[in-house]
């Protein structure tokens, strides 16, 4: 059986960065390290983390009860609030927000001192949506759909800002920024959509195309990996979705001669490399 992993699999930039900076504190023997949420949308690492001594912290009512150690913001990033909440406990910040997300922050508060309205394509109860959300001072909205951008509740000559969650469908940014520009008389878009999805999602329908079986690998709760798996159904009928071997169902996989493998941007390469392997030898 040929077995195809994307090149693109695995850790993108930004959550290689935010792991790492949480790993480094662990081995400086800072303590206790805390992460507000966890920091990637894999079980796996954040229970190796957690066995390492680092704890999560699940709610704003969890922050207020923290007046020391470190805290480590994840590569999605916070409101400008919660990021202050945070300052006031007394603790460390260590802001592993991720550059190309920060960038959108910069973005959304200067929209804010313009008096601009912000738009964003994404989902509004996204982690990463939610922070970008919270910095600007202005009208801020989120859509998810080109007729949502449509039917915005925005006043000419109001001007107005679309920018994208950058684990955004790059085609379907495409058609939103259409009906925008339609619908709002002074526009302005930056595609915010990050390189690594594009090139992780491009790559996937490539390979999608040509294999008999195609297995999406990660988090269930991770967005970036839940779109992948919807591009690979559209292009393969016979796709799976994993978050590790074990939940691997080897049978639909048996008459294939050739699988490809694709994974999100918070599966570690060594679970990749297991089911590669495991593929491999069927
Ligand atoms: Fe950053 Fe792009 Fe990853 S925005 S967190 S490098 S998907």
């Amino acid at each position: 059986m040929e077995v195809i992993v994307a090149k693109s699999a695995g850790f993108c930039f930004g959550v290689q960065r935010a792991v790492k900076e949480v790993e480094r504190l662990i081995r400086e023997g800072v303590k206790p390290v805390w992460t507000y949420g966890p920091i990637i949308h894999n079980e796996q690492v954040v229970n190796e983390l957690a066995e390492k001594g680092v704890r999560v912290i699940r709610s704003e009512e969890e922050l207020e009860q923290i007046h020391e150690g470190t805290i480590v913001i994840r590569s999605h990033g916070v409101p400008r609030r919660l990021q202050e909440k945070m300052e006031a406990t007394g603790a460390v910040i260590v802001d592993a927000t991720c550059p190309f997300v920060k960038k959108i922050h910069r973005i959304a508060e200067k929209a804010g001192q313009e008096g601009k309205t912000l738009v964003i394509a994404g989902n509004p109860d996204h982690p990463e949506v939610q922070g970008i959300m919270g910095w600007t001072e202005g009208t801020v909205f989120a859509v998810e759909t080109p007729e949502e951008a449509a039917n915005l509740p925005i006043t000419d000559p109001q001007s107005a800002i679309l920018v994208a969650q950058t684990t955004f469908n790059k085609m379907k940014f495409k058609s939103i920024v259409e009906k925008f520009k339609e619908s709002v008389y002074h526009e302005y878009v930056v595609d915010t959509v990050c390189s690594a999805t594009d090139e992780r999602q491009t790559e996937t329908r490539d390979i999608a195309r040509t294999v008999d079986a195609m297995i999406v690998i990660g988090g269930r709760h991770s967005s970036n990996t839940q779109k992948l798996y919807q591009i690979c159904k559209a292009e393969c009928s016979n796709s799976c979705y994993i978050e590790t071997l074990v939940d691997l169902d080897v049978k639909p996989f048996q008459t294939s001669s050739r699988v490809g493998i694709t994974a999100g941007a918070s599966t570690p390469n060594i679970i990749i490399e297991e089911v590669a392997q495991h593929v491999r030898k069927l």
